[in-house]
């Protein structure tokens, strides 16, 4: 039989050194060793707790008392030092981890609109500030659209001025890469009665030779008015006042009689040349003036293509190029530079 006072004891001295070990755990999984030892299956508590069949069945249940005081006494200091390791950590980590928002960040660099992007815009506003409404129309269009409707006849001699490229659909010749914003012109009239003011800014293909003021690929905004009583003064102001909206009052307009089949009569219209302000330089070819677009009077039978009474009404309609436009507006020597995709030409601006 073993002797209860001994089991007692031992359970005593294991409450003293097991406290000691618990207290000097420094951190969380040394604590967690240190219960495991001192408390876990193996442990030298359990030991005595197995040891109690072999005490006099009188003197077990002091041994018990003993034994649980023991386990009480080591998981009190077990949790008073997890309290105690915790709150430390805690303590550390808002040292470690704080995340001072105060600080500036590494901050991103704003990129900006492509200038013919914004140029695009300037002019809706410029338009849109007139009273003028903005539309849009489809890139890939109909002959109808894109010639018939516009008094350009199957082998009118005008539609040589536009080199078009066609696309395998429908008949032969019958479906294009627009070559102008103008249909959308028709596209409008179709949609809605007069009074007509539409702006029709968007992309035209070309089969033109790449040079310095040509690209297979370019923008027009287009502008119509339809109203009782439009004349060519109407629209002769107009485009006085969005070239001076854009370039300011020292830079004019002028007109120069031309053809074209949707419009009579009909004008070419330039502004003074912003490089060398009119008194002629290489960009001008010396005459002072940069060609924008082509405007007039939109043609009866344009009218009547689209069920407006040209007794009724009258209108005018014009449309330029919107990277020649911004060719004059930044100083680009070449329209390719536009739109070869290079960074760095768009960072200038
Ligand atoms: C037209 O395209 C007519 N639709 C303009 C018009 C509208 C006249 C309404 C009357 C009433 P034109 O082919 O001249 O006209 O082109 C107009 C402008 O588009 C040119 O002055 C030029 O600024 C621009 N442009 C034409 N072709 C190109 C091209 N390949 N690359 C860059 N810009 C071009």
């Amino acid at each position: 039989m073993t002797a209860t006072t001994d089991l007692v004891a031992t359970a005593d001295q294991l409450v003293a050194t097991g406290q000691a070990t618990i207290e000097g755990a420094g951190t969380l999984t040394e604590l967690e060793d240190a219960e495991r030892a001192l408390l876990g299956k193996s442990s030298a508590l359990n030991e005595i707790r197995e040891a109690i069949k072999t005490v006099e069945p009188a003197d077990r249940a002091a041994v018990g008392k003993s034994l649980a005081a023991a386990r009480n006494a080591l998981e009190d200091a077990v949790a008073t030092r997890r309290a105690a390791l915790s709150a430390d950590a805690r303590a550390a980590s808002l040292v470690h981890d704080r995340i001072d928002l105060t600080t500036g960040g590494r901050g991103y660099r704003r990129g900006h609109l492509h200038p013919v992007t914004r140029v695009w815009r300037e002019l809706e506003d410029v338009f849109v500030g007139l009273g003028y409404k903005v539309a849009e129309g489809p890139e890939v269009e109909t002959d109808w659209y894109n010639f018939e409707a516009l008094n350009f006849p199957p082998g009118h001699p005008a539609r040589a001025m536009q080199d078009t490229l066609y696309v395998k659909l429908g008949r032969p010749e019958e479906v294009l890469l627009r070559t102008h914003t103008s249909p959308v012109q028709v596209r409008v009239m179709e949609a809605q009665r007069p009074p007509i003011y539409s702006v029709m800014p968007g992309r035209a293909f070309r089969r033109d030779t790449l040079d310095a003021r040509h690209s297979p690929v370019f923008h027009q905004i287009e502008g119509l008015a339809v109203d009782r009583g439009i004349t060519l003064g109407d629209l002769l102001g107009t485009i006085e006042a969005f070239i001076h909206a854009l370039f300011g009052p020292d830079i004019n307009a002028r007109f120069l009689p031309s053809f074209f089949p949707f419009t009579e009569p009909s004008a070419e219209f330039a502004m003074t040349c912003v490089f060398c302000e009119g008194k002629g330089c290489t960009v001008c070819s010396g005459t002072g003036w940069v060609e924008l677009g082509g405007c007039g009077m939109v043609d009866p039978n344009v009218f009547k293509a689209v069920n407006i009474d040209p007794e009724e009404y009258t209108g005018f309609a014009f449309g330029f190029g919107i990277d020649r436009l911004v060719q004059l507006l930044y100083g680009v020597d070449h329209i390719k530079n536009l739109w070869d995709g290079d960074v760095r030409f768009a960072e200038q601006f």
